[in-house]
This record gives C-alpha cells, sequence and structure tokens, in this order.
C-alpha cells in the first residue's frame, strides 16, 4: 500500500513507553497528557519525566491484628504492592517494602473483651498467623513489624509531642459517654440501643448495621453500655484535635492540582472530601488500649489508632535500617502508599497532614488504592465467616499460591468492585497458566530434552519471522514495564501473558516436531528462540508469579536476572544445560472447585438456619408494666415517602382517638400506595420523637423475620380503629 500522501500518525504511548525507566519514575500517561495540553510547558514536562528517584518506600496498609487474612486482603492491597516491589527489585532500585500489624483500635479490645482475655493475647495471635500467610505466599515484606512494639510506642510519642510542642494541636473538652459501672467512657461501639430509623435493637453508636444508617451515640434509643449493661451518662473530656481545616488549603494544592494523576477513585475520594471541607478530628481516645497520651493531665487516654497506626510505616522503617531516615526525609525518596478504598482519607488527607504539620517527612508521591473485592457475588465478612481464608486455601491447595495470585491479581478490583468467584478461579488456573504458560513452558523444554539432550541448541539462520519475535519479545517487557510503574497491574499481567502467547504461537507456526524431520538445523533455531522467550518469562512473570518463575529457574538452570535483561535474545546461552522439567501448573478438576462452592453454600445456610431461630425470650415485665403500654388497632389513611431518605415512610393514621403521624422505617419492604387502607397496630402511646424534622408520635407494630424482612402486625378480622390489643 502506497504511505504518500498519508499523514504520519505519532504514537504517544509508544513514545512515552520508550522514556528510559530505570532509576527514572514514569509519569503516567494521564498526567502527561495534561501537562502537555493545560500547560504546554515542555521544560517542566521534561523534568518531570526526568525526575529521578534515588530510592523507593513502599508501604502497605498495615492490617488489623484482630482476624487472619482472606483473599480481599491479597487483592486489594498485598499482591499489588508485592507485584510493585518485585518489579523495582528487579530494576536493581533500592526499594524498601514496610507493612506490620496494627495492634489498636476498638474492634481489638473487643474481641478481647468477648473472648475474655487481654488484647494483647489476641493482637499476638494474629500477628504470627497473618505474617506466615503473608510469607507463605510470597509477599516479600523487608519487615512485618508490629504497633505494640516498644520503638512504635516510642515513635508514635515523639510524632506527637513534636506536634503538641509545636502548637498544632487544638485542646478541646467535649461530652461523651461514660460508664459510670465500669468508670470508663465509651467508644460509639460499646454502646448499643435501638436504631430511630428501623428500630433494630442492637444497633451501634456509630452504624446501625441492619439498615446501614450511621449514627451516633445520642441518636440511640435506651442506650446501654456493652461493657457493664448500665445506661450511659454524658461526661466532660479534653481531647486534642489536629485542625485539619488549617491544612485546608495547602491539601487542596497538593492534591487536586499537584496529583492529578492519581488514580480516578482515590482522586474523587479526595475531592469529595475537601469540598465538604475538612473538620479538626480528635487525635486522642479515653481507652486503656493503645499509645498513651504522652502529655500530663491524659491520665486513661491513648492516641487514636488512626493518629498512631500510619506512624507504624515510620517505626518499622527504624526497625529495619538504622539508616531510615534516608528513607523517609529525603526528597529524593518516592514514597508508595498501597492500601484499600476504606483507607483513603487516612493515607491522603490525615497522615499527609500530620507530616506536614511535623515538617521534616516527605509525602506519599501516589496512594494507589483499590477498591472491594467480592466473594461469589456477596460482600467478603468476618463476622459471616464469608471469605475465603489464606490459611484455609493453603491447606486445601498446598503449593498453589501462584494460583491464587494470578487470579487475584487478572481480576483485581482495580477501578471497581470485583466479585472473585470459585469457576472463574479454576478457568483462570486451568485455561490459562495450565494451557497458555504451562503448555508453552512443557512443549519447548520437553523437545530440548529430547532433540538435545536438554542443551541450549546453537542458533543459525535467522528469518524475518524469528526477528519479528525478538522484536515483540522486548516490546512485551516494555509494556509490562510500563502498567506496572502506572499501577495498571491487571493489564501489566496480561502483557507479561503475551509473552506466553507469543511463544505457543512461535511453536504452532514453526512446527518444530516436523521440521526435524526435512530441516534439524532450522529446529535448533527455532528451539533456541522458544528457549529465550521461556527465559524472558522468568524476568516478566517474576513480580506475578515468584514461585514457578523460581521453579522455572530452577529447570533452565539459570539465576535470577535483572529487568534490564528483559527483551535479550541470549538469555540461555547455547550450550547451558537444562534440566528435566515438570509440570508448572496442574489442572484444577471440577469436584476440587464444586468442594469449595459447597463449603461455601453450608456456611450460609448454617448462618440462615442460626438466624431463623427464635430470639431468646426477653427478661419478664410484670402485668401492671405491660399495661402501660398503649397497643391498639389503626388505619393508614396515607402513607409517603420522606425526602432525602430511603428507609423512611410518613404516614397518616386513624387511631380511633385521633389522627396522626407516624414515621416508620420501613420504605424499603413497602411501597406506599400498597399501605393505604390497610388496618395494623401500633403502640400509641410512644414519647413523640422527631425524625428528620418530622414529629413521629406512635409505632407501627411490626414482626421482623429471621432474616430482617417486616411483616406488618394486622387483626385477623376487621375491628374499629382503636380498639386495644391486651
Ligand atoms: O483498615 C485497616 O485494616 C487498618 N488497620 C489499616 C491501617 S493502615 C496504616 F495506617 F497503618
Ligand atoms: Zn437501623
Amino acid at each position: 500500500m502506497d504511505n504518500k500522501g498519508k499523514k504520519k500518525k505519532y504514537n504517544l504511548s509508544r513514545f512515552i513507553g520508550r522514556v528510559p525507566l530505570c532509576r527514572c519514575a514514569i509519569v503516567p500517561l494521564r498526567h502527561f497528557l495534561l501537562y502537555l495540553c493545560s500547560f504546554k510547558n515542555t521544560i517542566l514536562l521534561s523534568l518531570i519525566i526526568m525526575k529521578k528517584y534515588k530510592r523507593y518506600l513502599v508501604t502497605s496498609a498495615l492490617p488489623y491484628a484482630n482476624g487472619p487474612l482472606h483473599i480481599g486482603h491479597l487483592a486489594g492491597v498485598y499482591v499489588p504492592s508485592d507485584i510493585y516491589t518485585r518489579y523495582l527489585r528487579l530494576r536493581g532500585e533500592d526499594v524498601i517494602s514496610i507493612c506490620g500489624s496494627d495492634e489498636h483500635g476498638v474492634p481489638i479490645t473487643l474481641k478481647a473483651r468477648n473472648e475474655r482475655v487481654s488484647p494483647q493475647e489476641i493482637v499476638d495471635r494474629y500477628h504470627s498467623i497473618n505474617k506466615k500467610a503473608f510469607e507463605d505466599f510470597g509477599i516479600a515484606f523487608d519487615i512485618y513489624s508490629r504497633t505494640s512494639n516498644k520503638i512504635h510506642y516510642e515513635t508514635a510519642s515523639d510524632f506527637f509531642l513534636k506536634l503538641y510542642n509545636n502548637g498544632e494541636f487544638t485542646e478541646k473538652t467535649t461530652e461523651q459517654y461514660y460508664d459510670e459501672e465500669a468508670g470508663t467512657f465509651l467508644a460509639d461501639r460499646y454502646i448499643m440501643g435501638t436504631c430511630p430509623h428501623c428500630g433494630n435493637e442492637n444497633a451501634y453508636g456509630d452504624q446501625c448495621e441492619r439498615c446501614g444508617t450511621s449514627l451516633s451515640p445520642s441518636d440511640l434509643i435506651n442506650p446501654h453500655s456493652t461493657v457493664s449493661g448500665s445506661k450511659p451518662v454524658l461526661k466532660e473530656t479534653l481531647h486534642w484535635y489536629l485542625p485539619l481545616d488549617k491544612y485546608e488549603p495547602w491539601l487542596k494544592k497538593w492534591i487536586l492540582e499537584d496529583h492529578k494523576e492519581w488514580k480516578t477513585n482515590v482522586y474523587g475520594q479526595c475531592k469529595s472530601w475537601l469540598d465538604q471541607g475538612l473538620q479538626p478530628r480528635a487525635v486522642s481516645r479515653d481507652l486503656d488500649w493503645g499509645v498513651p497520651v504522652p502529655v500530663k493531665n491524659a491520665t486513661g487516654k491513648v492516641l487514636y489508632v488512626w493518629f498512631d497506626a500510619p506512624i507504624g510505616y515510620i517505626s518499622a522503617t527504624r526497625e529495619l535500617t538504622p539508616d531510615w531516615e534516608k528513607y523517609w526525609k529525603d526528597s529524593d525518596t518516592r514514597m508508595i502508599h498501597f492500601i484499600g478504598k476504606d483507607n483513603i482519607v487516612f493515607h491522603c488527607i490525615i497522615f499527609p497532614a500530620m507530616l506536614n504539620a511535623e515538617g521534616s517527612y516527605i509525602l506519599p508521591d501516589n496512594v494507589p488504592a483499590n477498591e472491594f473485592l467480592n466473594l461469589e457475588g456477596d460482600k467478603i465478612s468476618t463476622s459471616r465467616n464469608w471469605a475465603v481464608w489464606l490459611h484455609e486455601y493453603l491447606e486445601e491447595f498446598p503449593g498453589k499460591q501462584d494460583s491464587l495470585r494470578y487470579s487475584l491479581c487478572a481480576s483485581a478490583p482495580e477501578t471497581k468492585d470485583n466479585d472473585f468467584t470459585w469457576k472463574e478461579f479454576q478457568a483462570r488456573n486451568n485455561n490459562e497458566l495450565v494451557a497458555i504458560l504451562g503448555n508453552f513452558v512443557n512443549r519447548t523444554l520437553v523437545l530440548t530434552g529430547n532433540y538435545y539432550s536438554g542443551k541450549v541448541p546453537e542458533r543459525s539462520t535467522i528469518t524475518a519471522d524469528d526477528e519479528a519475535v525478538l522484536a515483540e519479545i522486548r516490546r512485551i517487557s516494555e509494556n509490562t514495564a510500563e502498567a506496572i510503574e502506572t499501577f495498571r497491574f491487571r493489564e501489566a499481567l496480561k502483557e507479561a501473558m503475551n509473552l506466553a502467547r507469543l511463544g505457543n504461537k512461535y511453536l504452532a507456526d514453526a512446527e518444530p516436531w516436523k521440521v526435524i524431520k526435512t530441516d534439524p538445523e532450522r529446529v535448533k533455531t527455532i528451539l533456541n528462540i522458544a528457549l529465550q522467550i521461556t527465559g524472558n518469562l522468568t524476568i516478566v512473570l517474576e513480580p506475578f508469579l515468584p514461585f514457578s518463575m523460581e521453579k522455572l529457574r530452577g529447570w533452565l538452570n539459570i539465576n535470577s536476572l535483572k529487568w534490564e535483561d528483559a527483551g535479550r535474545s541470549d538469555i540461555l546461552p547455547a550450550g547451558n544445560q537444562i534440566n528435566k522439567p515438570g509440570f508448572l501448573f496442574e489442572k484444577i478438576e471440577d469436584d476440587v472447585i464444586n468442594r469449595q462452592v459447597e463449603k461455601l453454600m453450608a456456611t450460609k445456610k448454617s448462618k440462615e438456619a442460626a438466624g431463623s431461630k427464635a430470639v431468646p425470650a426477653k427478661d419478664p415485665v410484670s402485668f401492671e408494666e405491660f399495661t402501660r403500654i398503649d397497643i391498639r388497632t389503626a388505619t393508614i389513611l396515607e402513607a409517603e415517602k420522606v425526602p432525602k431518605t430511603t428507609k423512611l415512610l410518613k404516614l397518616k393514621i386513624d387511631t380511633g382517638i385521633d389522627t396522626r403521624t407516624i414515621v416508620s422505617g420501613i420504605a424499603e419492604y413497602f411501597e406506599p400506595q400498597s399501605l393505604i387502607g390497610k388496618q395494623i397496630s401500633i403502640v400509641a402511646n410512644l414519647e413523640p420523637r422527631k425524625i428528620k424534622g418530622i414529629e413521629s408520635k406512635g409505632m407501627i407494630l411490626m414482626a421482623e423475620d429471621s432474616d430482617g424482612k417486616l411483616v406488618l402486625v394486622s387483626p385477623l378480622g376487621k375491628v374499629n380503629n382503636g380498639s386495644l390489643i391486651k
């Protein structure tokens, strides 16, 4: 085809892919385009592209040490951070990967209380379980520390004191709930009561888990302390606040202007927080578990867990190396925080504000947060045991860590929540790892064994097809690198697997098993090239499949290579003796997968069965007490949704004695129209309450099903409105 006169297309992404990568943070394409389009400042642009970092500090969210890890943890945070770190190591960068257990916070004290053991016992247990799980899955942190370590207490206290002495905190006395019987202030989670929206009697002081409404303890009806059961009282308490409002202008510039390249989900969440306006945040709590507030008059007060946990990254680095300051205080370090989406505000707004207030630390250059992974269509839940636990996976799929790493990366929730299904896991393993990667490696190594007793044959004449394949190897490694550097790990994995696809196609086209009969010299070249592809696979797939690539290097009889070797066509020198191969991956059969699905279904059924049991009887009340409650029949005259709510209906009721309004949290269960004319039962003498500004006088009686479904309680026959129910 004649190209004359055709406008030459300029392939920008190819151009970026060719910017020298080594010791240079690649600027993401979006960032690049933005500068190109809006600033047209080529000097600035080249400065940014060429910004070299001397070292990398990779942090991964410190998981709470109050339960074991599941696949959601791996997919959201730890597989991506491990891929990124392994890649940087392959590039020969100075990189450290930091993680550890987050051992403070109310959930840990709650669990300890439930099990009647000390919080230390809980964190000791889960710290070692989780540390082992990470090791077992090849998540290669340089340190897995813990926030109950002495060095962390010192670091967090010093950090607080520096801000305190610099006058960065404001002090405020507020009223908080206090349990007089237990002599302790109560975190919101320690207070339970009835949800004003849906009537759930077991709502927490911060949230009703039935209707999902965020609450504060003062919203609860009949609040009681879960520590002693007594009714909490309000009592004054002093706390230290970080005035986030003061940092708002700086944060707006730093994030919204200087970090437009952050992932859309991260940038969007930050923008929404900043648009709403930041408020001062208390950095201390009244609790007996945590880092004590290191000032006078602070008995019984500890640092808020979200103040001390991110400082855990610093203390873990101090524990790792005496040279820790170069990672934290030198602007030539690129710091990246890997987290899940629920941690965004803490890592993008609060921790940077703390670091800024302290003054001597660097800030994260990127915070590639993932969304959530669901399991078989349902939210992963520890309390409902709806999870694939890492330690259980290993027991049931021994040696198959890479199959899970692969599957979790291939369907990672990078831009939106995603679903893990066992069927998809099986398909990824069987159709991709076994059929594409394993098959190519096996064919190449078996043919080399058969034809040349396992010695890498010499290459002779290279055809145009061979040249094209060799060029493609380099292109694939460059694309993989670019995707990893811009935190698009799904795409990076797909690209790296393209090398195995390329190998399969090359063998299928070249047909060495046929050509051996007519042109044995040519087969030497074909297998030499197939072996170079195999050698390259050990580089580009190492960050994703470290166990399998180690195995493959053993068969190929080569040491670990560097990323800069990727694309080389002499990775395996002629004459190199190859060992007898095994299988890289094994097929996973239907019955194995079905067993896993059945196990989950059994969990669901047993929860349902447990839920269907009638709730235990309440404490007896006297007849006298019972008669004080005015329960009567009534008819619904009008029904409409309360604007800007999802659960509330405003009902006009004829009670036989009057016509009144009752607001009820039943909008999810009934269409307003369907209620009109229904005869129901109500509690008529409940104290009036304002709900969303509407005075509600009374309560509609409902029967609550085991799965939370609500049914109206109606008289079986028609009676007058206002008939007493006794
Ligand atoms: O969400 C969590 O599991 C927290 N423990 C993460 C803490 S990350 C960091 F700040 F330590
Ligand atoms: Zn509720």
